[in-house]
């Protein structure tokens, strides 16, 4: 039997949901009972009502799912699957900085620690990042954690003057201003798009800057036939799936390759998900300490991303 088989009469048989990221493969989106963003994917787990998740995407977001719906068993293909920009806000050194700012509010992106989330008075995700720091007032004076890029991204946007830790992605930061504008000049007719964990000067050049699911949706409602796409090369089978006739090009990493793709993300394979439904392992583990007091702040973000809010 082929995995994509097994793994569905797993799913059955153990009343499980997988629950996947746009820059995993296609195989396994295809087979996911749903793909999104980071605040699509917290939304649907917080809601699933099923007794394991198997959260195909790297650790911190299986985590928020643990944290969001505790009861349920939540799997994750590949332990080692991580994010640069999570390890790039060690908890201990994010301690300390706070404590130069004792009457901050901390704003944190949900690409970092349950530990950094039990810290923070509320998490955003690219998708609602503007909204939420725009709902504090003007003078309140905001910590941005852990992407430098997100957060300046949002200083310029808003004309605020949020304190930004020094954290970035690596699969975003290094995109480099040389390479879009190459690829502006052999394709002068398509529109360049950035994930707004790109830089600065990257995000200058972009017609659209936001979220992988905006992304999406702007490829798809655009008239433009041709992208090229600043993010992780995984997002191009959502975009060809949803306007299969439109053209997208990658912006790579390097020469090397004509792909951009996050390593973490990039662990996790049929196989592997396979393994983890019929072991139940590897499981996200969390203390009730810290998922009680990691989801004050993610339930504040989700109250403001109701729709009609
Ligand atoms: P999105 O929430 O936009 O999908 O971003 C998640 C991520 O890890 C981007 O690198
Ligand atoms: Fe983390 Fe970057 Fe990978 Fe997203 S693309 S999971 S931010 S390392």
């Amino acid at each position: 039997m082929k995995f994509v088989d097994k793994i569905k009469e797993l799913k059955k048989q153990k009343n499980a949901i997988i629950l996947a990221h746009y820059y995993q493969t296609g195989d396994i989106q295809d087979i996911a009972d749903y793909v999104g963003d980071s605040l699509g994917l917290s939304q649907k787990a917080s809601e699933a009502k099923c007794d394991r998740i198997v959260f195909a995407g790297v650790y911190f977001m299986a985590e928020t799912a643990k944290i969001l719906n505790p009861k349920a068993k939540v799997l994750i293909p590949d332990r080692e699957a991580g994010c640069s920009l999570a390890d790039s806000c060690p908890p201990d050194r994010f301690a300390d900085f706070l404590k130069q700012y004792p009457d901050y509010t901390v704003i944190s992106y949900i690409n970092c620690s349950a530990a950094i989330k039990t810290m923070s008075d509320i998490i955003v995700t690219s998708s609602n990042a503007v909204s939420v720091v725009e709902s504090f007032p003007k003078d309140q004076k905001i910590i941005f954690a852990p992407d430098r890029n997100l957060g300046g991204y949002i200083n310029r946007l808003t004309g605020r003057d949020m304190v930004l830790w020094d954290g970035t992605c690596e699969v975003h930061d290094i995109l480099s201003t040389e390479k879009i504008i190459q690829l502006t000049m052999a394709h002068p007719d398509a529109k360049l798009i950035a994930h707004p964990e790109c830089r600065a000067q990257v995000l200058e050049l972009a017609s659209f800057v936001g979220s992988t699911n905006e992304m999406i949706r702007f490829t798809r409602t655009d008239s433009s036939e041709k992208f090229i796409v600043a993010t992780e090369s995984g997002i191009i089978h959502q975009m060809k799936k949803e306007s299969p006739g439109k053209e997208f090009i990658i912006v790579p990493s390097d020469e090397s390759c004509a792909c951009n793709d996050c390593p973490y993300m990039k662990m996790n394979t049929m196989e592997k998900i396979y393994r983890c439904l019929a072991d139940e392992s590897p499981e996200v583990q969390l203390d009730e300490d810290t998922i009680v007091r990691a989801s004050v702040p993610i339930l504040r973000m989700l109250e403001l991303s109701k729709p009609g809010r």
